[in-house]
């Protein structure tokens, strides 16, 4: 038996930390994980050690530092590969539950719809670098790009948030289409915040009583 692997995607601004924090302090008392398992609320990029450096880099809005859109591609997927070697794998063997805030079709929406990488490149690269670990669960919070922008207007933005509204609408078309595809949970987050943590918390025990 492995613990259960959930995944929170969408936008920026869409609430995913916010939920995230409150299913964090249900889920142990939920009475769906077993006895001894663990919650491990975990994000990308930036979940491991070397993760958190990565993100510094990734995300740093001086122009200079701007990386290609290939370099942007693989310094995402090196943060994945060791939050999946060292966080991730090692907490689903032991049986512990994983959250993570976003996970690899965050890369195809982002780097792939967004940034027009072939998206056939980025699903090879995704099957070495996610080492067979796949989402029992991917909850989209879907927002619009125009609500996004809204949301975050006093905020300084990251460097990936800096792109404006039409990278925005790319990648949530991207995301739409492929919580199609796999069929995702998709939660409308324009609502208030307790009625869609109520929705997750309905979706986990559908998913996993
Ligand atoms: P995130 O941590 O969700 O943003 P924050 O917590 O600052 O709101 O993600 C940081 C940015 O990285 C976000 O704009 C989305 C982007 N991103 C990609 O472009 N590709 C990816 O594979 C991932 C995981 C994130």
């Amino acid at each position: 038996m492995k613990g259960k692997f959930i995944v929170i995607e969408g936008i920026d601004g869409c609430g995913k930390t916010t939920q995230i924090d409150e299913i964090s302090k249900w889920l142990p008392t939920s009475g769906l994980m077993g006895g001894d398992s663990k919650l491990i609320k975990t994000r990308e990029p930036g979940g491991s050690l070397l993760g958190k450096k990565l993100r510094n880099l990734i995300l740093d809005n001086n122009k200079n530092n701007k990386p290609s859109s290939l370099a942007e591609l693989l310094l995402y997927s090196a943060d994945r590969a060791e939050h999946v070697s060292k966080i991730i794998s090692p907490a689903l063997e032991k049986e512990d539950w994983v959250i993570s805030d976003r996970y690899a079709d965050s890369t195809l929406a982002y780097q792939g719809y967004g940034r027009n990488i072939n998206l056939e490149i980025i699903r090879s690269l995704e099957s070495i670098v996610c080492q067979g670990e796949q989402p029992d669960l991917t909850i989209f919070l879907e927002i619009s790009a125009e609500e996004s922008i809204l949301r975050r207007k006093n905020f300084i933005p990251d460097r990936i948030e800096s792109e404006g509204i039409n990278f925005l609408k790319k990648v949530n078309e991207g995301f739409k289409l492929i919580a199609k595809e796999k069929n995702w949970k998709v939660i409308s987050a324009t609502q208030n915040v307790n009625a869609i943590t109520n929705e997750i918390k309905e979706t986990l025990l559908k998913n996993f009583s």
